[in-house]
């Protein structure tokens, strides 16, 4: 088993250190994060991909379709949380977090230019947006008039680390509060 990290201040860094190994390795437990977000009535919960991690203005990056839901709902309510598990490490991260879209901006703009030339481009050129009804016709075969690629931005105001283990369950807090201990 390996050795507990004892310090706030060394899980804090561990858990920032973990989430930039996810965004960068294709099959890390926290690359495929859930993220929730509200329409004002009821959460809305999907899976999203950490493409970024910015350890020092603790922010997150994801990709998405602007025309999807969740964009709907970040601009009338920008605020959401980004959940992840790691069996491995017995860690459950949430994130509570200020959420902004940007679709066309220079932060859209040089992302897109880089992933048009790859396969995964073909999920941001789809003529229909993302939860339209399919009926009995054909789908128009022309794409949209123009990309539909949005960064999906997490501004991470608050931790809440959960860690499960055979000598006894951890909980600790980070947020404007400072950082702190909490029952499991
Ligand atoms: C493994 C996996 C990875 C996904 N990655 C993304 C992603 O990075 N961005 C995204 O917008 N949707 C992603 N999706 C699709 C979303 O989970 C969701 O179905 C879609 O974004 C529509 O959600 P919405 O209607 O709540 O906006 C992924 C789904 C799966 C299963």
């Amino acid at each position: 088993m390996a050795a507990r990290i004892e310090s706030l201040a060394a899980i804090e860094a561990a858990c920032w250190r973990t989430l930039e190994q996810a965004a960068a390795t294709r099959g890390h437990p926290w690359r495929a994060m859930a993220l929730a977000t509200t329409d004002g009535e009821a959460g809305h919960a999907r899976t999203v991909i950490l493409r970024e991690v910015d350890v020092d203005e603790r922010r997150l990056v994801f990709y998405t379709d602007v025309r999807s839901a969740k964009v709907g709902q970040i601009a009338a309510h920008p605020i959401g949380t980004v959940l992840a598990w790691s069996a491995e490490l017995g860690w459950q991260l949430r994130l509570r977090c200020r959420l902004t879209v940007d679709h066309g901006g220079l932060a859209a703009s040089s992302r897109w230019a880089r992933l048009k030339l790859t396969p995964a481009a073909q999920d941001y050129l789809s003529p229909l947006a993302p939860g339209t009804v399919l009926g009995s016709d054909l789908p128009p075969a022309a794409g949209p008039s123009r990309e539909t690629f949005a960064l999906l931005e997490a501004q991470v105001e608050a931790v809440d680390w959960l860690e499960l283990h055979a000598e006894g369950h951890r909980r600790a807090a980070f947020d404007a509060l400072g950082a702190r201990w909490l029952q499991p």
